[in-house]
C-alpha cells in the first residue's frame, strides 16, 4: 500500500525521498486515526447500549461541529502557510491576504464537492436509518470499486487486469471482516434459512421491503457519490497546487459545507428535537472525542488525497479495519474467527497484488497524449 503511493502521484513535486515520507506518513496517520475511530465507537456503543437514560446524540448537530473544527483547522493551517509565504507582511496584511485566498474568483468550484459530501452523509443516514448494520457497512465498500471508475473516467488513469482484481479481493475481504466481525455465525444462519425458505426475514430484519429498497438504493448511491467527490476534489486540488494551497482548498470545503450541515441537517432535519431536548443532549467525552478524531479524520483525508492519492487512501481505510479487528482481539480478547481472519488474509493479499507490478510501468500512471489519440 505505502510503497505504491509515490507512483500514485500527479500534480505534486516530482516523488522524491522527501515526497515518499510525506505520503507514507499521512496514509499511516489515516490507518491510526481509522482504527482509533472504530474502537472508539465500538466503545461508545457499547457504553450507550448499556441502559444509559441519556438520549442519543443527533448525527446532525455531530456533522455540523466536525465541520466547524475543520474549518477553524483549515484556516489556522492557511493562515501559517501565507505567512511563510510573507514574512515580511503584518497580521492585518495576512488577514486581507487569507480572505482574497479563500474567496478567490474560482472558491465557487468547492460548492460541488461541499454539496456532494453533504449529499452522501444525507444518503449515509438515509441508508442507515433503512438497513441493518452489516448490508450497510458491506455495500458501502462498493466505493472501493467507483473511486477506481472515477479515476480512470476523471482523471484518465489506467488499471492493470492485476489490480482489478486485488480491488475485488479487497473489496470482498474487508467484507467478510465486516460481516463475520460483526455477526456471529448462528444469527448469520438464521437470517440465510429464514430467507431460504420463504418465511419472512427474522425480527432484526422486520423493516419493509420497500424501506429495504430504499436503503440500499442510498447505500449505492453514496458509494457513487465518495467515488465521484472524492476523485473530483483530487483532480481540483491538484490541478491548482502550485497557486492555492491545500488548506484554502480545505478552508472553502468546510465554509460551504456549514450551509447545508446548518440549514437541511441541524434546522431542517433534526430542528423540533434540537428545540426539545437541546443542541447538546447526549453528548459526553466520548462523543467529542468521536467528533474529534472525525475531524481530525477529514484533515488526514485531504492530505492523502493530495500527496497520495484516493485509491491509496481507500487501501489505508481497507488496512486500519484490519488493524482494528486484530487490535480488537488484542485489547478486548474478541476471539479471532475464520471469516475474519481469512478476510484479513484476502486484504493482504490484495495489497502486495495491487503494488507488485510484473512490468516496470508505473500502475495507475494518467495516459499519455500518445496514447490517448491510438485509443480513438
Ligand atoms: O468515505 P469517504 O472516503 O468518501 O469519506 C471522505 C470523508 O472525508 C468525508 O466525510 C469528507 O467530509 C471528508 N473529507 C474532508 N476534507 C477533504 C476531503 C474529504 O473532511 N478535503
Amino acid at each position: 500500500m505505502l510503497s505504491n503511493a509515490k507512483s500514485h502521484v500527479e500534480g505534486a513535486p516530482a516523488a522524491g525521498p522527501w515526497q515518499l515520507a510525506v505520503q507514507r506518513t499521512c496514509l499511516i496517520m489515516l490507518v491510526v486515526q481509522n482504527s482509533v475511530l472504530v474502537m472508539v465507537m465500538h466503545y461508545s456503543r457499547n457504553n450507550s447500549s448499556a441502559g444509559s437514560s441519556e438520549p442519543i446524540y443527533l448525527a446532525s448537530t455531530a456533522v455540523l461541529l466536525v465541520e466547524v473544527i475543520k474549518l477553524f483547522l483549515s484556516l489556522l493551517l492557511a493562515a501559517r502557510d501565507i505567512s511563510l509565504a510573507h514574512p515580511r507582511s503584518n497580521a492585518p496584511e495576512l488577514a486581507a491576504k487569507l480572505y482574497q485566498s479563500v474567496f478567490s474568483a474560482d472558491s465557487w468550484k468547492l460548492i460541488v464537492p461541499a454539496a456532494l459530501y453533504t449529499l452522501q452523509n444525507s444518503l449515509v443516514y438515509v441508508a442507515i436509518s433503512n438497513l441493518d448494520a452489516i448490508t450497510f457497512q458491506v455495500t458501502y465498500q462498493i466505493k472501493i470499486l467507483t473511486t477506481v471508475l472515477f479515476s480512470i473516467i476523471l482523471l484518465g488513469r489506467r488499471i492493470s487486469w492485476r489490480q482489478w482484481l486485488a480491488l475485488v479481493l479487497l473489496t470482498s475481504g474487508v467484507a467478510m471482516v465486516q460481516v463475520s466481525g460483526s455477526l456471529d455465525l448462528e444469527d448469520w444462519k438464521e437470517r440465510l434459512t429464514s430467507l431460504l425458505q420463504g418465511g419472512g426475514v427474522p425480527s432484526a430484519l422486520t423493516t419493509a421491503g420497500f424501506s429495504r429498497f430504499k436503503g440500499l438504493l442510498a447505500v449505492l448511491a453514496a458509494s457513487l457519490t465518495s467515488g465521484l467527490t472524492c476523485v473530483y476534489f483530487e483532480k481540483l486540488v491538484k490541478d491548482s497546487l502550485s497557486s492555492v494551497s491545500l488548506w484554502t482548498r480545505n478552508v472553502q470545503l468546510s465554509f460551504f459545507s456549514l450551509f447545508p450541515a446548518l440549514l437541511i441537517g441541524v434546522l431542517w432535519q433534526d430542528g423540533a428535537a434540537i428545540c426539545r431536548d437541546g443542541f447538546f443532549a447526549g453528548y459526553g467525552p466520548i462523543v467529542w472525542l468521536t467528533i474529534a478524531l472525525q475531524a481530525v479524520g477529514g484533515l488526514i483525508v485531504a492530505l492523502c488525497i493530495t500527496y497520495a492519492d484516493n485509491v491509496a487512501k481507500n487501501f489505508a481505510a481497507s488496512f486500519s479495519i484490519v488493524v482494528s479487528y486484530a487490535a480488537s482481539a488484542i485489547i478486548f480478547k474478541t476471539p479471532l474467527m475464520l471469516h475474519s481472519t481469512g478476510g484479513a488474509a484476502i486484504v493482504l493479499l490484495a495489497i502486495y497484488l495491487f503494488n507488485s507490478r510484473p512490468s516496470p510501468r508505473p500502475a495507475l500512471l494518467p495516459l499519455r497524449e500518445s496514447e490517448k489519440d491510438s485509443k480513438h
